[in-house]
This record gives structure tokens, C-alpha cells and sequence, in this order.
């Protein structure tokens, strides 16, 4: 495996290689991440992995700073996974200059987008200029990050950008935690408390499985199971699978996300569902 850090070495490494699978992180690697890696390796193809944490898509006053930055650890595991190639630029490589072009998704104010102001700008600046640099031929996204996977898909689609989106199924702890490297934030309370967010999603899908038609009232139930348990929740919000918004009457593929915090962590997960 070879670790890059600069963007003439990643040209070096990718002449004459085989189109790549791509797996962009922020690095802090767990098995959430190892599976999309594994699912990467699947496809055959030679496996590029980005670590890279950037700045474009925190807050100023969201966890930039405080993000855990595990190089060595990350590529020990990576290596292990049969990973090819490692790119992991500096800030000052990605953005020798202030980023004045940026791409500006739909659905930004919507769902993450509403409390994360300029969070997708960031996400989908930053990924396609790594799938520029890159140039995939396919690459993966966890779940995990609904929103972010929607709007990568609707990006390459109407950019037409000549690369498959593999979608990666979350990987949850035997609690039904979602793993995020924001978990190592949690206090051994908060931990215990943590996967009552699934929980929640978990009883909204059963509801509608069992044919509640009240959105709105299930919405507004498991937001006030959460609060009365200390949380401070952003949104509880069930959606169409298909254009991420309200559901239609008719429709059958659904997906229920939330996000919430605990003390000053925020944790998001998703529970997607088909009816019937
Ligand atoms: O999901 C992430 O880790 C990040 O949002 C991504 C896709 C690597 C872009 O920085």
C-alpha cells in the first residue's frame, strides 16, 4: 500500500492504473468505514481510500478542530484491507487558494442542511474535486450519511460524471448504535444512552408498518420520547427515499433520519423502509 500526501505524487500513482474504486473518508477509521472499503475491494478494482478532514464542511462552531486525526492507525488498518493507495493531503494541497468555486447542491437547507449551514456546499465541493483527482470509476458512501449519499448520487447524475455510486449499509454496534468516530465523544452515560436514536427509528417504522398514516404525529412522538430522555433534537423527519422530502400519499419507499445531540455531540442515523 502506498500513503500520498501531494497531488503530483496521486498523478504518479494513478498513471496507468486501472480505473479505481474510491472510498472518501475524513479518516478515524472504524468498521463502518473497513466495510466500504471490503465492498470496494469486491468490485475488483484497485482500491484508492482519502483521508482527509475538511474544513469546508464544519461550522465555525462545529468539531473541526477537535476532529480525532489518526493517520497511522487508519493506514495500519487500511493496509490490512488490501487497500492500494492512500491519499491524504494537507489542507494548504486541497486548497492551495481560497475556494471560490463552490458546488451548491439542492435540499442544502433541508434535514442536516437546516443546522449545518454550508455543510453539503462543502461535502460536494470537496468530493468532486477528489473524484477529480482521483477519477474513479466507482465509489462508495455509507448510508450512514443519507443526505450526503442522496446528494452525491443527484451530483454525479446531473454532472454526468462517468462514475458508479455504491451505496454501504450502515454498520451498527450490538446495541444498534450506528458507528461514528463522533461516538468517541460520548461519555460512558451518553454511550448508554445513545442508541435510543435507532430505537426511536426502529418503533417509527413499526408504526407505519402496521399502517399509521400520521406522519406528523409520529414525528412529533419520537422527537418527545428523545427530549424527555436529554436530548436536544434537531429533527425527527420521515421522507421518500425517492427525492428525499415529504412522501407523496402513495408512496411505499420511505426512509425515517434524525439527528440529535447529546450534550454537545450530535448523532444522526436513518431507517429506511419499504410498505406494503
Ligand atoms: O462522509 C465523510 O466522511 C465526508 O463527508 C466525506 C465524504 C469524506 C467528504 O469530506
Amino acid at each position: 500500500m502506498r500513503l500520498v500526501q501531494t497531488v503530483s505524487e496521486l498523478r504518479q500513482c494513478l498513471d496507468g492504473l486501472t480505473p479505481p474504486v474510491f472510498v472518501p473518508t475524513m479518516g478515524n477509521l472504524h468498521e463502518g468505514h473497513l466495510a466500504l472499503t471490503r465492498q470496494a475491494r469486491a468490485t475488483g478494482r484497485p482500491v484508492v481510500v482519502s483521508v482527509f478532514v475538511n474544513p469546508l464542511q464544519f461550522g465555525p462552531d462545529e468539531d473541526y478542530a477537535r476532529y480525532p486525526r489518526t493517520l497511522a492507525a487508519d493506514c495500519a488498518l487500511l493496509e490490512r484491507e488490501g487497500v492500494e493507495l492512500v491519499f491524504a493531503p494537507a489542507v494548504q494541497e486541497l486548497y492551495p487558494e481560497p475556494q471560490r468555486f463552490m458546488v451548491q447542491p439542492p435540499l442544502a437547507d433541508e434535514l442536516c442542511g437546516a443546522f449545518r449551514p454550508g455543510h453539503f456546499a462543502g461535502v460536494c465541493t470537496v468530493v468532486l474535486k477528489l473524484f477529480n483527482l482521483v477519477r474513479p470509476a466507482v465509489a462508495v458512501f455509507g448510508k450512514k450519511d443519507y443526505q450526503q449519499l442522496f446528494l452525491i448520487r443527484a451530483m454525479v447524475r446531473q454532472l454526468n460524471l462517468p462514475i458508479d455510486i455504491l451505496a454501504g449499509e450502515t454498520v451498527r454496534a450490538a446495541d444498534g448504535l450506528a458507528l461514528s468516530s463522533r461516538n468517541a465523544y460520548l461519555s460512558p452515560e451518553q454511550r448508554a444512552e445513545a442508541p435510543r436514536l435507532y430505537r426511536v427509528l426502529q418503533w417509527i417504522g413499526a408504526r407505519l408498518a402496521a399502517g399509521e398514516a400520521d406522519l406528523a404525529e409520529l414525528e412529533a412522538a419520537a422527537r418527545q420520547s428523545l427530549v424527555a430522555h436529554d436530548w436536544q433534537v434537531d429533527y425527527v423527519s420521515i421522507r421518500s427515499q425517492a427525492t428525499l422530502l415529504a412522501p407523496q400519499p402513495h408512496e411505499r419507499d420511505l426512509v425515517v433520519l434524525a439527528a440529535a445531540r447529546l450534550g454537545q455531540t450530535r448523532l444522526i442515523d436513518n431507517l429506511e423502509l419499504s410498505l406494503p
